[in-house]
Order: C-alpha cells, then structure tokens, then sequence
C-alpha cells in the first residue's frame, strides 16, 4: 500500500517577543489574568519586513534542511493561512518563488486554526493520487496584522508564527499503525458557528482585512466537544487505543482547552505538547510550530505515534495519526 511519510520538520518565529507584562502596558489587561485564563505568557509579534511569506519561508528551509532535501526536489507546496500576504495570488507561490523551485504545484488553504490538519490532509491525498513524491506543507500566520488591539477580549490571545513539514510518498509500505507515516485523518466543518469566530472584513463584503471577532466562552465549549469527537474517530479508523498514543500536538489556544480535551480521552497531561505559554495561538501555524519543537527539543522521536488536532473558525476542525 501507499503511506505518506513525515521526512522532516521545521519553524520560523518573528524577530519580537511581546510579554503579558508588556502588553498590559498597552491593553487594560493584567499577567495574571491571561496566565489564569489561557496559559499564554508571551508571543511573538512581527515587524517590519516579517510577512506571513518570508516566516512560511524560513519554517520550509529548516524543513527541507532537517529532511536533508533539496527545494528543487519538491512537486507540490501546500500553505495553510488566514493571513496571506495578499489577496492573491496565493502566499504559497511566493513561498515558491523564494526558495526557487518554481513550476511545480503551489496553492494556499483557508481552514483558520485548523488549515495545517486540512493542508495535510491534501496533501497526503494528492500525493497518494500520483500528483508527485515529495510535498511541504506550511501553517503560517501574522495574525497580529488582523488584531483589533482595542479588543482585550482577543488581542491577547493570538502571536505570529510559522511551521512546516516535509512529507515523501512510500509506495510500498506495509499496513497498519506501526508502519511510519500518516495512518488516519478526519476533517470537519460547520458552516452554522460562522459567527462565533470570523473576521470583520474581505474583498467581496467590505473591501478592507477586518479584525477578528470572538464569543470566547461559546468556542471554547464546542472545541472541547468536537475536538474529542474527531480524535475517537481517528482512533478508531486506525484501530489502536488512546494509551498506544505517545504524543499529543494540539492546535495552541488555550490552556484550558488543552486540559479538557485530553482530560476526555483520558490521555496524561504528560504526553500532551504544550507552547501556547511561549507561542499564544499562532492559528495555523500552532500544530507544525509545537511539533517541530518537541521534535528539536528531543520529546517526539522516530517510531513515536503522534497525534495532531485543531480546531478553528468556520467552524472546521480535524485530526490526524501519524508514525514518525
Ligand atoms: N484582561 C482582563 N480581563 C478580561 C480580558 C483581558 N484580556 N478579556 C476579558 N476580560 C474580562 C471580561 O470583560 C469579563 O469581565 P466581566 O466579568 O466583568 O464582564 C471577564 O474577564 C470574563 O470574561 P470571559 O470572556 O467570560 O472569560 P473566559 O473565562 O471565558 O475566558 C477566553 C475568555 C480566554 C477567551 C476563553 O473563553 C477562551 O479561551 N475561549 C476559547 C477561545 C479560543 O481558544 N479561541 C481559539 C480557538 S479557534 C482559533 O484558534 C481561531
């Protein structure tokens, strides 16, 4: 059978650190609250030059490097943001352009926080379908730009960032969940929530970017909920127990979040990966950013089964099980 292997792993962060200590001198807000809250302690912020492209480019090379890859061997470039650098064309081709490996395929996805689960679900099926060998796949966010920093109920929350991974075809791999590779993923979406979290603006409503707009209370019940939900369903399409997890890498929005949801599944604290302290909620870019440092800092090693879940705006929401 054929199996889509993660080959390497890598991310980029914005040259500014702004802390809670910082932040409360600008926003009627305190440490204490966003710490009890939400976890989050820091995030970073970009500055001039820093765009969603050149962060998606840095993650993609330390990928590329870390997979011992050249860009030119690369068929296919999936990038995940809500935040592009331009209406059009896609933040991917710019990506492209940068690392020189122009013509092969390059497109964005728009699922919010939960676009590196849909950008790797696509790229994994488009790969499995013969559309090349060798993909990135990209979460990059400058979410900061998007902000409204009067709105303490959501500036907080949310820093700049960007992860990617290099993912290869195996054409004749063996079954099941011990072989390397991404066993099971499920996506979701609900068109219904749209107003629980969305952005204020776009080309065809308002002609302007608009600012992010959050019921923080409302998304985070449903986020427990459904982020539960999909992770039985992959546990069960790939026929393993929750204990036989070794890692959890959640989307990065909350503590709390984190806590319920593994709280659910009966799944220790222990093995649940955690930056959204160092990070705040980098949307699309939280999954590949956490899982690139837990990879650096020697927690997820080869042989390990890892579990990826998000859940964002839309709403949409997915998960997926990998053997690295
Ligand atoms: N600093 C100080 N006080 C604040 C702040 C702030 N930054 N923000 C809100 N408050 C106040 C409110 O005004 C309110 O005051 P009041 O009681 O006098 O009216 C009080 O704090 C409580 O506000 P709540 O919104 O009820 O606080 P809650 O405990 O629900 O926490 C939070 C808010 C952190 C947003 C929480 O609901 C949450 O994390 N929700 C999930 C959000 C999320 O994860 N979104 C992302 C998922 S999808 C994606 O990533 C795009």
């Amino acid at each position: 059978m054929t199996r889509t292997l993660l080959r390497g792993t890598g991310s980029a962060l914005p040259g500014t650190v702004v802390s809670n200590h910082e932040l409360a001198a600008r926003v009627d807000t305190s440490d204490e609250w966003i710490v009890e809250r939400t976890g989050i302690r820091q995030r970073y912020i970009a500055g001039e030059g820093e765009t969603t492209a050149t962060l998606a480019t840095e993650a993609a090379r330390n990928a590329l490097a870390d997979a011992g890859m050249d860009a030119s061997e690369i068929d296919l470039i999936v990038l995940a943001t809500a935040t592009p650098d331009n209406t059009f064309p896609a933040t991917a081709t710019k990506v492209q352009q940068a690392l020189g490996c122009n013509g092969c395929i390059a497109f964005d996805v728009a699922a919010v926080c939960s676009g590196f689960l849909y950008a790797i679900a696509t790229a994994d099926s488009m790969l499995k379908t013969g559309m090349g060998q060798k993909a990135l796949v990209i979460g990059a966010e400058t979410f900061s730009r998007i902000l409204d920093w009067e709105d303490r109920t959501t500036c907080v929350l949310f820093g700049d960032g960007a992860g990617a991974v290099v993912l290869e075809l195996d054409a004749d791999a063996a079954a099941g969940p011990d072989t390397p590779g991404i066993i099971a993923t499920r996506l979701h979406a609900d068109g219904a929530q749209h107003d629980l979290l969305y952005v204020d603006g776009g080309p065809s409503t308002t002609q302007t970017v608009g600012h992010l707009r959050m019921k923080g209370r409302e998304v985070f019940r449903h986020a427990v909920v459904n982020l539960a939900s999909v992770l039985h369903e992959v546990i069960d399409d790939a026929g393993i127990s929750a204990e036989q997890i070794d890692w959890v890498v959640p989307h990065q929005a909350n503590k709390r979040i984190l806590d319920a949801t593994a709280r659910k599944l009966r799944i220790p604290a222990e093995k649940v990966i955690v930056t959204v302290d160092q990070h705040a909620n980098t949307s699309a870019a939280s999954v590949p950013l956490a899982l690139d440092t837990a990879r650096r800092d020697g927690r997820i090693k080869a042989g390990d089964l890892v579990m990826l879940e998000a859940m964002g705006g839309g709403f949409t929401w997915g998960a997926s099980l990998i053997r690295m």
